[in-house]
This record gives C-alpha cells, structure tokens and sequence, in this order.
C-alpha cells in the first residue's frame, strides 16, 4: 500500500508490510483522538460560554462511568499498540536459523562488506531475493545506524559490542542504505545501495567478485599468526581452554557466575580478555585491541563457531 504514497520508501522485505500496518494503525489512533479533541475544545468553548456577564458554571461532582470509560478504552488501546510492536519487535529480533551471514562494519564514513564466501565490497551490500540474511554489524570507530528503510529495519553498529538484523528481501531492485546515527562531518554522505538479485544473479556476482578467503579461512589464519594456537590447543594441555565447541555453550566463570558464549562474549574475550576469565584458568591472556581490527574480529569468531568437538563426550569448557 506505502509503496504508492511519494513520501514513502518501497517495500521490499517481509516485515514491511507488517511495519506499516502497526505504524499506520498507531498513526489512525493518534489522529483520531488529536481530531476529537480539538474538535470538543472548540465545541465547547462555544456551548459552555459565558451567555450573560457574571455567569457561573454548575458544580460539577465527578462521574465514576465516564472515569472508567476514559480510562478503560485508552488502556485497551495501549495494550493493543503493546502486544502488535512487541509481537513485532521479537520477529526482528530472531533471524531464522537458515539465514546467510554477512558482516558489516561501520567506519567514518563508510560500509565495509563481507560475503560468507569471502567476496567484499563497500557502501554496496548484495543480497539474493527471497534469502533470508542475517548481518552482525561492529563499527571501527563511533556508533553508526545500518538504516535500510525499504526493508523497515535499522540496527545501530556500536564500537565495542556486535550487533545483529535480518531481513528478507521480496522485491529485485535497489534500495537505499543510510547511516542514522550522527557520527561526524561526512555523516550524511555515509549512504549506499543494497541491490537484491535473483539467485542466480547473486551467485554470477560473487563468482566475479574478488575473494581474499572466505571468513573462516581468514580467520583460521589469523588463529595461527596471532598464535591464539599456542594456548588454545586441541587438547586439555594449553594454557587457554580448548575452543572447540565453546560457540553456544555454557561456561563457568572464575568469579562463579555463568556466561553463554555468544558472539559479544567471543569479542570481548579477545579485545578484553581479563573480563570474564574461565574457571580454573590464569588470566593471563593479553588483549588484542588494536591489533585486530573489526573486520578481523569478525574472521576469527566466524573461524571460533566452526570449531566442534569432535568426539560425542559432552561439551568441554569454553574459551577465554
Ligand atoms: Cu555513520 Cu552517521
């Protein structure tokens, strides 16, 4: 429907049908009462004036069913705007299982892309229509908003943290991308195209694109030549845990607490590796900021979550 108003932006996902109705049922809402309102101030401006000099009003002692009715319908009314939004909110939150991975990095000012197969671009993202795509966007620098408005989704790319959004694109085309978070001088111009391919199209593109390896492959190199392989053995014989199977499960901390060892701990066991150090470990690991970059951070988790435990004996602890 959005598609036909001039001040709207396309709908090309399968969420921004869904985000519209609720905007334009919240929209209908507001007007509706914003329209009464006014429409009763001026009505009763005029009904309730003072008709001779020196009137006064009638008392007026309160009414417990005109209370409970104006009370009832707005909360009914909230709770409604409540449950859709948060209804909402959860889809956006949880991408399917079987989406594709592509990283993002926000940097002043720039969008720099990663393929699953290792093909990279910039201030350009290419999408098949119909896949879901999940994107865990970092940032180099300051926070940054990945907006893709004619997919209705927006995620901020905070420097320290990952963050994560998915979409799936239903229409072929190109579509705008906007950073909408202030992040200095040449924010505005922080701007790219997402352009959604048909499948077969998307897979043409990529076997063109110049791949340096893909994530995992770079990121197991990185393992090496940062020598995380030195304490991280295969075995229970290095002086870090044993990594294999660590990406999901549950790890016991020195401190007694429980993390789960998602993608924000991976990263902040590598940037900041004195914070939550594994039981019966030392925390003796140095942190690698600012000798690995985002995009690196990124390889080696990507690397991190391949690495399964082999045999079928339960999950070993997880990684520091
Ligand atoms: Cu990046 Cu605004």
């Amino acid at each position: 429907m959005s598609s036909t108003l001039p001040l709207f932006p396309p709908s090309a996902s399968t969420v921004a049908q869904d985000v519209d109705l609720l905007f334009f049922f919240i929209l209908a809402v507001s007007a509706f009462f914003a329209v009464l309102v006014s429409v009763l101030i001026l009505y009763f401006t005029f009904k309730y004036r003072a008709k001779t000099p020196g009137a006064a009003g009638a008392d007026i002692h309160g009414s417990l069913t005109l209370e409970l009715i104006w009370t009832g319908i707005p909360f009914i009314l909230a709770m409604v705007m409540f449950v859709w939004g948060a209804q909402l909110f959860f889809t956006l939150s949880k991408p399917p299982a079987d989406a594709m991975d592509v990283f993002v990095v926000g940097k002043q000012w720039m969008w720099k892309v990663q393929h699953p197969d290792g093909v990279r671009e910039i201030n350009e993202l290419h999408v098949p229509v119909g896949r879901p795509v999940r994107i865990t966007l970092g940032s180099e620098d300051v926070i940054h908003d990945y907006y893709i408005p004619a997919f209705r989704v927006k995620m901020d790319a905070v420097p320290g943290k990952l963050t994560t959004m998915w979409f799936t694109a239903t229409k072929t085309g190109s579509y705008h991308i906007f950073c909408a978070e202030y992040c200095g001088t040449q924010h505005s111009g922080m701007i790219g195209q997402v352009i959604v391919m048909e499948p077969h199209d998307y897979e043409a593109w990529l076997a063109g694109g110049r791949s340096t390896g893909t994530a995992v492959e770079n990121g197991e190199k990185l393992f090496t030549t940062l020598a995380c392989i030195t304490c991280h053995k295969t075995d229970s014989s290095g002086r870090g845990p044993i990594l294999a199977g660590v990406f999901g499960s549950t790890v016991d901390l020195q401190d007694g607490r429980q993390v789960v060892a998602d993608e924000n701990y991976l990263r902040e066991s590598i940037m900041n590796p004195q914070a939550k150090v594994v039981r019966s470990y030392q925390p003796i690991m140095p942190t690698f900021q600012g000798t690995v970059s985002e995009e690196n951070l990124l390889q080696l988790i990507a690397y991190i979550k391949t690495l399964k435990v082999a045999a079928p004996a339960a999950a070993p602890q997880g990684g520091q």
